[in-house]
């Protein structure tokens, strides 16, 4: 195997592992290092997305939701389940199979793209021959050497200061995924998107779900009337959400943890819980990238400085995804990954911030793309606004799912899609045609005057253009 690449990628998580394969297909002698193991010491790529994220959460969410479904909605189809039992442990399994069939899919990616993969710690030692000389730490030690270096080291999870992560009783969003059985009381701390999606994995498996939320506003990044719209799904499953919250001293040993706090009123609380999970964001990792070696600059959040095409401080050293700037979201690694790759080869290589959408995948889902009302009330610019509930759509009266709305938002005078908002039944799925019409400046009209099939959600999202010039046909 060659010990000199023309592009070295530190980290195998969606920023890098897609960044690797980009260059490969570019025609690039490319490496990439992963220091990721399973449970037998093997190589595991694919990131937090793949191992502790985006994966894994959305295979629990999945056999929560079937649950759920078994438990309460069933019935209203004419059919009966009776004695529904949950086996976590099988559950816990599924969802480790699927996570390996993600891994194995990337290891199969690098042999067909000619990536060499490295299994270990990547880490600078110096500048060396217009590149780099990089060590891998792995079950050997080695030195390879790269003419470009794309650094994603990603991130790790934000503990509770007071309170460290044991994975057993105070968990990082690693512990959230291997509760081994459904706890009677959880408490999560941060109702931002683990929180919401982690919180509700639980709560459909039976656990008393408390969310202690610090700021005032519920989901305050999200467009308001829709995230009022989830409070109340929410507030309605029994998911309970305390807002403006101080969380104050932690107590925690093996059998369960205490939480004190002083609520929105100044009321001093104490939470007594089986497990808590801390959901209060994540801080970028360069742990054991030895960044001061070759003096790679970082800011005052431990996030590698970067400008808007991901080129660091250093020449020919660029970082993406979570351990720069910008939203922490797997697809918005990976744009900036191949972006990379691309302008490596000289092209140009771009990623669009203002339409990488959002999705929280809770019941309802939660999508957005753009900006919201009250964003556009910030920045001042004239704006129509059309909503259409999914009460209204016939394919969501059939899916017995009719919670929720879809609402854009487009300005005033050229009809431009500014923002789309959607709160219900596969809102991850539908936000994909607001992504591409705003990626083709379309206006609310294109959209209205585009032929979606019936019965579908979609006809929602048409019904919702229609809305903004106040002409719904099924409303
Ligand atoms: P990571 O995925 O963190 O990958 C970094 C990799 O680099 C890791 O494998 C790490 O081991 C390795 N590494 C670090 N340092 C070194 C080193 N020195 N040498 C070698 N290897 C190293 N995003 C979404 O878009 N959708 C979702 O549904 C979603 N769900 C999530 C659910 C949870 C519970 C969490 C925690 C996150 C979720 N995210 C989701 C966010 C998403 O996981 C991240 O945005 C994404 O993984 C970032 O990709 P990355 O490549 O930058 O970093
Ligand atoms: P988050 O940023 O989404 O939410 C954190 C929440 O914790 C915020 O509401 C914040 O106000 C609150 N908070 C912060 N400190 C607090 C404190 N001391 N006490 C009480 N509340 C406090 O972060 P989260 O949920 O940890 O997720 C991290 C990131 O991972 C997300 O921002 C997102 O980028 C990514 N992610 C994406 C998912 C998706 O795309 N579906 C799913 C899960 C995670």
């Amino acid at each position: 195997m060659s010990k000199n690449f023309d592009v070295i990628v530190i980290g195998g998580g969606p920023g890098g592992y897609i960044a690797a394969i980009r260059a490969a297909q570019l025609g690039f002698n490319t490496a990439c290092i992963d220091e990721w193991k399973n449970d037998k010491g093997g190589p595991a790529p694919g990131g937090t997305c793949t191992n502790v994220g985006c994966i894994p959460s959305k295979a629990l969410l999945q056999s929560s939701e079937h649950f759920e479904h078994a438990n309460k909605h069933f019935a209203e189809h004419g059919i009966t389940a009776s004695d529904v039992k949950i086996d976590v442990a099988k559950m816990l399994g599924r969802k480790d199979a699927v996570v390996k069939q993600n891994n194995d899919g990337i290891l199969y990616l690098f042999k067909k793209n000619k990536v060499s993969f490295f299994h270990g710690r990547g880490s600078f030692v110096k500048a060396a021959d217009g590149g780099y000389e990089i060590k891998v730490a792995g079950k050997e030690e080695e030195t390879i050497t790269g003419k470009h270096i794309i650094v994603a080291t990603g991130s790790n999870a934000r503990a509770l200061p007071g309170a460290p992560f044991d994975e057993k009783t105070v968990l990082s969003n690693d512990g959230a995924l291997r509760v081994g059985a459904v706890p009677k009381k959880l408490v999560l701390i941060g109702s931002g998107v683990i929180g919401l999606e982690m919180g509700s994995v639980w709560r459909r498996l039976g656990a008393d779900v408390t969310i202690l939320e610090g700021l005032p506003t519920f989901l305050g990044a999200v467009d308001e009337q829709i995230a009022k719209e989830a409070k109340k799904a929410f507030d309605k499953q029994g998911l309970k959400i305390e807002l403006g919250v101080k969380v104050g001293e932690v107590k925690s040993d093996d059998a369960g943890v205490s939480i004190a706090y002083v609520n929105a009123k100044g009321e001093s609380q104490l939470l007594q819980a089986d497990k808590m999970i801390v959901s209060i964001g994540r801080v970028p990792n360069t742990i054991g990238l030895n960044a001061e070696a070759v003096g790679l600059k970082l800011d005052e959040r431990g996030a590698i400085v970067v400008d808007d095409e991901c080129k660091t401080s250093l020449p020919n050293v660029w970082a993406v995804g979570d351990v720069v700037r910008g939203p922490m979201l797997a697809h918005k690694a990976e744009e900036e990954g191949v972006a990379v790759a691309e302008r490596i080869a000289g092209q140009h290589g771009h990623v669009n911030f203002n339409t990488i959408p959002w999705v929280i995948y809770t019941s309802p889902e939660i999508a957005w793309v753009g900006r919201t009302e009250q964003q556009l009330k910030a920045d001042g610019v004239a704006y129509k606004a059309g909503t259409f509930p999914f009460l209204a759509n016939g394919r969501a009266r059939a899916l017995g799912d009719t919670t929720g709305m879809v609402k854009f938002l487009a300005d005033a005078k050229t009809d431009e899609i500014l923002g789309v908002h959607i709160v219900g039944p596969m809102a991850s799925e539908l936000i994909s045609e607001a992504v591409v019409a705003m990626e083709f400046k379309a206006s609310a009209e294109d959209i209205a005057r585009i032929c979606h099939a019936h019965p579908s959600l979609s006809e929602a999202t048409k019904e919702a253009a229609l809305a903004v010039d106040k002409r719904t046909l099924n409303f």
